[in-house]
């Protein structure tokens, strides 16, 4: 289907300002937003998606932004705004760390960003949850155990640099399975200053934890809890390539 594309300048007036400024925003703030959005050559906005505000679609929202289908030149992106009642004071922080992600494949490409937005690739695909949901039929393990280990190569690179996600336990939100490729999101809890639990808070999501690894069990039976706990403790004591491919083995995948 055609998606239908809204200019910006609709976006001063209700029901779309509240996707500029949400929950609640003087005019003030959406005019300086809409200001900035041209600066940053975004024209139109789609409202489609999964989640709502009020009755407009967008592709998500969370606790620091709201994210929707924009067009820059003739390219899809996504872009995420800043919620007023953010705790963020911007988007920098979050930009700076997406592109630390992007220098070793991990996270959608970001392609720009300022106070109130950050402009990145729109990822085309499904939460894992959902997408694990729908999973059936032939071919079905080869396919989780091909996603499971992609997340987990991109969460091996991230341990490696020092980079902690620091929201990966919910796999749910932060996982896109899209058709071609499996993408990470969301770097804005995420900090270089911890140390890095990111191969094991997925692996405890996806095997150990709550009702996804209980999803995974049904499609796949997997080796006991012990075994997997006992693959991440030598992990966690040494990061090295040879400890992540024994933990991908007992993982089974
Ligand atoms: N690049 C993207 N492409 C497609 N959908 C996205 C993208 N980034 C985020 N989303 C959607 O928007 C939701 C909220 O984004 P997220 O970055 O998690 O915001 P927050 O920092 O507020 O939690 C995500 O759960 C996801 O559904
Ligand atoms: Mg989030």
């Amino acid at each position: 289907m055609a998606r239908s594309f809204i200019s910006i300048k609709k976006f001063i007036k209700k029901p779309y300002s509240n996707i500029l400024g949400y929950p609640n925003a003087t005019n003030r703030q959406i005019k300086s937003r809409i200001n900035e959005l041209e600066k940053l050559k975004i024209k139109s906005i789609c409202l489609t998606g999964p989640t709502t505000i009020g009755n407009l679609e967008i592709l998500g929202k969370g606790y620091v932004g709201v994210v929707v289908l924009v067009k820059k030149g003739n390219k899809e992106f996504a872009l995420k705004i800043r919620r007023i009642d953010s705790q963020r004071e911007n988007m920098k922080n979050e930009s700076v760390l997406l592109k630390l992600v992007n220098s070793i494949n991990v996270g959608p490409k970001i392609i720009d960003s300022s106070k109130n937005f950050l402009i990145m690739e729109y990822i085309d695909g499904e939460k894992f949850s959902d997408w694990i949901s729908m999973l059936k039929g032939v071919g079905s393990t080869s396919q989780l155990k091909s996603t499971i280990r992609s997340v987990l190569e991109d969460c091996f690179r991230l341990d490696q640099i020092g980079f902690d996600h620091g929201e990966l336990s919910n796999i749910s939100k932060h996982v896109i399975v899209g058709k071609n490729k499996v993408t990470l999101i969301d770097f804005e809890s995420s900090s270089t200053k911890r140390r890095p639990s990111n191969v094991t808070s997925i692996t405890q999501a996806f095997f150990i934890g709550s009702g996804i690894a209980k999803q995974v069990q049904k499609i796949y039976k997997n080796s006991s809890k012990e075994k997997i706990i006992g693959a991440l403790k030598s992990y966690k004591q040494e990061k090295t390539r040879e400890n992540f491919e024994k933990l991908l083995i007992i993982l089974k995948v």
